[in-house]
């Protein structure tokens, strides 16, 4: 149930991720890949892919041929088709797929990168035993994972789109054990401690500071909605009344000082090694 929940959430907000959600995502997406260091003829998969900006970032390292990218959520492996398919990149492979049942053959890819994907996987050992698997040995997978951010502009977002909406407070239950899995799964040191039973070694961690700039209250409240996007839907608004949802959040939002739009965080990259030779049993 949860999985259906995570998958049909992205789904939604599948159409406005790139515009609104994209400039958020980047730069961990790019600093992951930079810390993958892909080699020429390395082949590498965007796992949890959203709209591929890992696999475009492979692309740009390893070139578009040996890149592959799978998501849980059909629209979001759609929307990846396009974006990818515009940026030169139809080469690269995309498809329906859940992380912890992965196609792939034993030993097809030399690089893994999951950009804030892990905290979604309810059984996230299983997810790691199938990319243990599909990396060739001396392969390296990454994982990103959220670090604390300074309280901001986006609590307020959420307090009032709750107040504006308030059938969003039906989907609780779900939300709760959403946001409670990934919590748990969100942690560095999880994600470390699930690598390292699935067999990966050379474990390494860092945490990485940035700034995303939301430019003011109606870029912001755009970017914000368009991860809203089932609550929204599900709340059955017409054009006029989501006109003027967005009308009353950005007036709300309007006062802020320019500087509260620039929201500072933190996030982690967790990077292990499929050893070259294992003597292990890695089975479930
Ligand atoms: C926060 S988004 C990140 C998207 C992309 N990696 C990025 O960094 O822009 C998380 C993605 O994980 C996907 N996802 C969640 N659970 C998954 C699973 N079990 N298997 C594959 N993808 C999954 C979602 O559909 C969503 O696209």
């Amino acid at each position: 149930m949860l999985k259906a929940y995570v998958r049909d959430d992205y789904d939604a907000a599948a159409a406005g991720w790139e515009p609104h959600m994209g400039p958020y995502f980047r730069v961990p997406a790019e600093r992951l890949v930079a810390d993958l260091a892909p080699r020429a003829g390395d082949r590498c998969l965007d796992l949890a892919c959203g709209t591929g900006l890992i696999a475009r970032a492979f692309a740009r390292r390893v070139g578009p041929d040996g890149v592959s990218a799978c998501d849980l959520a059909p629209a979001q492996v759609r929307e990846a088709r396009r974006v990818l398919d515009a940026a030169g990149c139809s080469a690269i492979d995309v498809r329906v797929m859940d992380a912890e049942r992965l196609g792939y053959a034993p030993g097809s890819f030399e690089r893994v990168g999951c950009g804030f994907g892990f905290n979604h996987f309810p059984r996230p050992l299983r997810a790691l035993r199938g990319v243990f698997r599909v990396l060739s040995p001396g392969g390296v997978a990454g994982f990103t994972a959220w670090g604390s951010f300074a309280p901001s502009i986006r609590e307020r977002f959420d307090e009032r789109l709750l107040e504006l909406v308030p059938s969003i407070g039906e989907h609780a239950s779900c939300e709760t054990a959403f946001a409670r899995l990934a919590h748990r799964n969100g942690q560095p040191a999880r994600i470390a401690e699930c690598m390292a039973r699935a067999g990966f070694v050379e474990l390494r961690h860092r945490e990485h500071a940035f700034a995303a700039d939301y430019l003011g209250a109606p870029t912001f409240v755009d970017a914000m909605l368009a991860r809203a996007e089932r609550d929204v839907r599900e709340a059955g608004l017409d054009a006029v009344q989501r006109a003027e949802l967005r009308r009353t959040l950005v007036a709300d939002l309007a006062s802020f000082p320019r500087r509260a739009f620039v929201v500072r965080r933190t996030f982690h990259v967790v990077l292990g090694r499929r050893p070259v030779s294992e003597a292990r049993d890695v089975g479930d």
